[in-house]
């Protein structure tokens, strides 16, 4: 299959590309790192990306931020952070991605635990989570050409666990293998609509 990974270079996305390129042809995007750039909270961007790429038989993306703060602090602004760049960035990779796909392939885009299990000052962050999870829901019943959609939502994982620990008291990370079983799931199996919840 040929396969793009946006934030392929990331903590996440890195450990999911040394297992793709075992079987695919990996294509790995980011803004400033990778075979090709984007910046995913610019649809003109994400338009030229895939006019680069070419057909594909899967896309792939493990990125997007949302502002953390309590909800005192956050203004409407901050909340904007979340919704351009992880909700409407992935959003939009699919509502431009999907003209880009050869019959049967698949979309696969990532949330996180923060949409069952906030922790403190995660307002944003869970909101946005949980917005990618109804959105694949429900677009999954329209995409056409046989195109499966999903989300990998894990908990804090292993590569990622020094940096946020004390984000997550009590938290257990998930060992990355696990991780990226998630992501071929999503690829190589037949499932779609579904929300791939990976806990330790
Ligand atoms: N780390 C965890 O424990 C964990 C757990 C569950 C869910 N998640 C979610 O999984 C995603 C990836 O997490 P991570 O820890 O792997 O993050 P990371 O290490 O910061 O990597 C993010 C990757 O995405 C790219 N990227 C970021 N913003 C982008 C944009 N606007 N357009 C295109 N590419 C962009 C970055 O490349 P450039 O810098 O070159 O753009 C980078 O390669 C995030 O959405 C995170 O919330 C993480």
């Amino acid at each position: 299959m040929k396969v793009l990974v946006v934030g392929g270079n990331g903590t996440i996305g890195k450990k999911v590309c040394e297992r793709f390129l075992k079987k695919h042809t990996v294509i790995v995007a980011g803004r400033n790192s990778g075979d090709v750039n984007v910046d995913f909270s610019d649809s003109n961007s994400i338009k030229s990306m895939f006019d680069t790429v070419g057909k594909l038989d899967a896309i792939v993306s493990i990125a997007g931020d949302a502002k953390w703060d309590k909800f005192n602090n956050l203004t409407e602004e901050d909340f904007y952070i979340g919704i351009k760049s992880k909700l409407m960035g992935q959003v939009n990779l699919v509502r431009i991605g999907k003209d880009y796909l050869n019959q049967n392939g698949s979309i696969t885009l990532s949330t996180g635990i923060l949409a069952d299990d906030p922790v403190d000052m995660t307002t944003s962050a869970a909101m946005v989570n949980g917005g990618i999870h109804s959105f694949v829901k429900a677009v999954a019943l329209e995409l056409e050409n046989n195109t499966r959609i999903n989300a990998v939502s894990s908990d804090l994982v292993e590569d990622a666990y020094e940096k946020y620990k004390e984000y997550f008291p009590g938290n257990t990370p998930v060992p990355m293998d696990k991780v990226v079983d998630g992501y071929v799931k999503c690829i190589e199996g037949k499932i779609t609509g579904r929300i791939v919840r990976i806990f330790a």
